[in-house]
């Protein structure tokens, strides 16, 4: 036996050195040996070509400059990154443009592939919704292994800003308000892009964005001031950022907000201090879209020059479509207000990441039409984005006539302008594809697909999305009148919510609220559908119907995963990231929130939590709510002991029991309050969940295991500590109905 160990260790020797030997004998260079060979012999200009990227000739997703030398400066080597070129045709075309400059360095090919690529995946938000760890990581999978076949190299995702204010567009693309659930889906979404590591053919650089704090732009307006302690920052804002860094993300973006005075691009605190010394962040930052010369508009530059001497300075590596970086950055290093050593850091760091893509051994690698094409109609994908649509619809209310039973409906009516949408499905941030009238599956397909034969369909739209007809109201009112049951589907068009799509009223666009009032007053019952990107604001309707189902935007197989939802092959377990406000006067609203001096248990306390006058304290629907078809009963908290020390740990136990008729998912919640703290402390903080899945009749015991780690915080030194005291833990199906019981960290 210890001599075929002794064997197999030898062999195993043996194999390590040849990998590190190349045939002749010679050492295999490690990639920071082959960066260093390369970046020695690169001029001034050459290396600042690589800090530099431009957006393609075919699309555009920001402001664009007139650029007619844009291949001619590919060719000379003044390009080291293109976003929004895709295809192994394209990429093939201007890599190998690339290729003629004196270095033949590779491009870099990014895009924005925030939510799938070829198939639809829901919005981030959306997916947020289903807290299903893996399927989330799955679907960032697939997007890259579609994106990589289309000769991309990195995506501009995951997009990981906290937001607690429902009117700023960009709450779409990212997992909500809460940093825990957040940090979980970062570190899934760069695992999934990354997959195997970079390097493999089905695996893109992903980029944590935008760094940092963009959520929490003043007034929810897109591009607006932030300005906060750096204690929240750390609390609230970075976890997710940190936990990107900690999953080996490849890149950082940084955003166009300034924070605390200092436009985040060129932030040193952020992008030295925090991602590359303390957080030790080894890959590059990219800029955000002409943020680097956009700081002459904050008045922090005077020029471009100025503006790319502060950029790079203070750590942002790669200015994407500015020309700041091009057009100065030799003539600052020359006059010394940028230090080669400065460049040097930000082109190795680039250059690492090409070579460790595999770039620089082949750089057609991704740019192959035959693995483009074998990915363009991948069943398994259709099927992982299906999957993951049913985990994210949320049931906000039903008062038992879902789940429809379909023989009961001799005819079922849809009305409204979601029934027969397609690309309104995809939402922000997705690709549009011919084929796609046939691809995306629509909510009435997904209907028609599920009832019985005999069940006829009416459908009438009613109302366009967002203009003042009600012609069509008559016709929608008619087939009401003919239907046992009405589906009736309102929402948002897939671009009114997203980048730069700021709104003050989050309420239904339109006349669809009217729409709903006049099918309602048909006295039938009606099932409301919410297709949207945000939180919206739409108490009359939900306080007047016995079903809503939150359908957010589901992507590419939106149809189906409604029609199992609505009937019943699916049980919705989606729980909300967001907390869904009264009306725009509650926001910023966040169950998270610090208790204060006079904290209110309820609406009648009028002195207390500066409550308002003329409106309730608590959002329509709290953070973590979700309804089920069935019911799930907690029993109360049980405690492995009632006080632990810091070297120890404690359980903390309840039993959940199906006690309805459905078998299904719960999103079983754990959150901890710490009483008395150095600095205040919020009321409740997820610390924890599980998603379970119960059979009817069925009882299960859900055990989590809290440690000091689990009770740290950042104190008013910015050390993250914890402290002795007492704490409260609460455990439920959301975040405002809950079991809770006590505890104590003794010293
Ligand atoms: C946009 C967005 C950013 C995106 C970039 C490239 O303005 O802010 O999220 O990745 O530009 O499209």
């Amino acid at each position: 036996m210890k001599k075929n160990l002794l064997l197999i260790v030898v062999l195993a020797q043996c194999l390590f050195v040849s990998a590190q030997k190349l045939p002749d004998g010679k050492a295999r260079k490690t990639i920071d040996q082959r960066v260093d060979s390369v970046l020695k012999l690169m001029s001034l200009e050459e290396k600042v070509g690589q800090m530099n990227q431009y957006n393609g000739p075919w699309a555009a997703t920001g402001p664009l400059t007139n650029d007619n030398d844009l291949l001619g400066q590919i060719k000379s080597g003044k390009v080291g990154s293109m976003l929004n070129v895709t295809g192994a045709v394209r990429t093939k075309e201007l890599q190998e443009l690339a290729l003629q400059s004196r270095l033949k360095i590779p491009l870099l090919f990014g895009q924005d592939v925030i939510h799938g690529y070829r198939t639809i995946f829901p919005i981030p938000l959306a997916e947020a919704a289903s807290w299903d760890i893996p399927a989330i990581e799955r679907s960032a999978r697939v997007a890259a292994t579609e994106v990589s076949a289309a000769g991309v190299h990195w995506s501009f995702a995951p997009m990981v800003d906290i937001a607690r204010d429902p009117r700023w567009g960009r709450v779409m693309e990212g997992a909500g308000e809460d940093p825990y659930l957040g940090s979980l889906i970062a570190k899934a979404r760069v695992k999934g892009f990354q997959g195997r590591g970079l390097g493999q053919t089905d695996a893109v650089m992903a980029c944590a964005k935008h760094f940092a704090a963009y959520g929490a732009a003043v007034g929810g307006r897109d591009y607006n001031s932030v300005d906060m302690s750096l204690r929240q920052l750390h609390e609230v804002y970075l976890p997710p950022f940190k936990a990107a860094a900690e999953a080996g993300v490849a890149t950082f973006m940084n955003s166009f907000n300034d924070l605390n005075g200092i436009p985040a691009t060129a932030s040193t605190y952020l992008q030295r201090d925090i991602l590359k010394g303390q957080w030790k962040f080894k890959g590059f930052v990219v800029s955000d879209w002409g943020s680097v010369g956009e700081m002459i508009n904050h008045g922090y530059a005077k020029d471009n020059a100025e503006a790319a001497m502060q950029a790079t300075n203070a750590g942002s590596d790669m200015d994407m479509e500015s020309r700041s970086n091009i057009q100065h950055l030799a003539k600052l290093v020359k006059d010394g207000k940028v230090k080669m050593a400065v460049i040097d850091d930000a082109v190795r760091r680039i250059l690492k990441k090409k070579f460790e893509m595999g770039l620089f051994d082949d750089p057609f690698k991704y740019s192959n039409e035959a693995r483009e094409k074998a990915q363009w109609n991948n069943t398994d994908h259709l099927a992982a984005a299906k999957d993951i649509a049913k985990k994210s619809i949320v049931l906000l209310k039903n008062n038992g006539v879902l789940p429809l039973v379909k023989e009961k409906y001799k005819s079922i009516g849809l009305v409204g302008p979601f029934v027969t949408a397609k690309s309104d499905n995809l939402g922000f941030w997705s690709y549009d594809w011919p084929d796609d009238s046939t691809r995306i599956v629509s909510v009435f397909e997904g209907v028609l697909r599920k009832k019985t034969p005999e069940t006829k369909l009416l459908y009438a739209k009613g109302c366009n999305i967002n203009d003042t007809s009600t012609a069509g109201f008559a016709e929608a009112i008619a087939i009401a009148n003919q239907s046992d049951i009405i589906i009736l589907t309102v929402g948002e068009a897939r671009d009114m919510t997203g980048e730069a799509k700021s709104r003050s009223s989050i309420r239904l666009p339109g006349v669809q609220e009217e729409l709903a009032k006049a099918i309602i007053a048909t006295g039938k019952p009606v099932v409301v559908l919410v297709s949207a990107g945000r939180p919206l604001v739409f108490n009359w309707i939900a306080d007047n119907v016995p079903a809503v189902v939150y359908t957010w935007w589901l992507g590419t197989q939106a149809g189906d995963a409604i029609g199992d939802v609505l009937f019943g092959e699916y049980n919705p377990s989606g729980k909300l990231p967001m907390s869904f406000p009264l009306t725009e006067g509650q926001i910023p609203i966040y169950y998270n929130y610090y208790s204060t001096g006079r904290p209110a248990t309820s609406d009648s306390d009028r002195f207390y939590r500066s409550a308002y006058t003329d409106l309730s304290l608590y959002p329509k629907y709290p953070f973590g709510y979700g309804l089920s078809y069935t019911q799930f009963e907690y029993s109360d908290i049980r405690l492995s002991q009632t006080q632990f020390k810091p070297n120890e740990k404690i359980d903390v136990i309840v039993s959940v029991r199906n006690a309805g008729n459905y078998d299904g998912e719960e999103v079983v919640q754990l959150y901890v309050r710490d009483v008395t703290g150095s600095v205040v402390r919020p009321v409740k903080e997820l610390k924890g969940f599980r998603k379970i899945f119960l059979q009817k009749g069925e009882t299960t015991e859900v055990r989590f295991t809290i440690g000091v780690d689990d009770l740290r915080f950042y104190n008013d030194k910015l050390q993250y500590i914890y402290e002795p005291g007492e704490f409260r833990v609460f455990i439920g199906g959301n975040s405002r109905d809950v079991k809770e019981a006590g505890f104590t960290l003794i010293k």
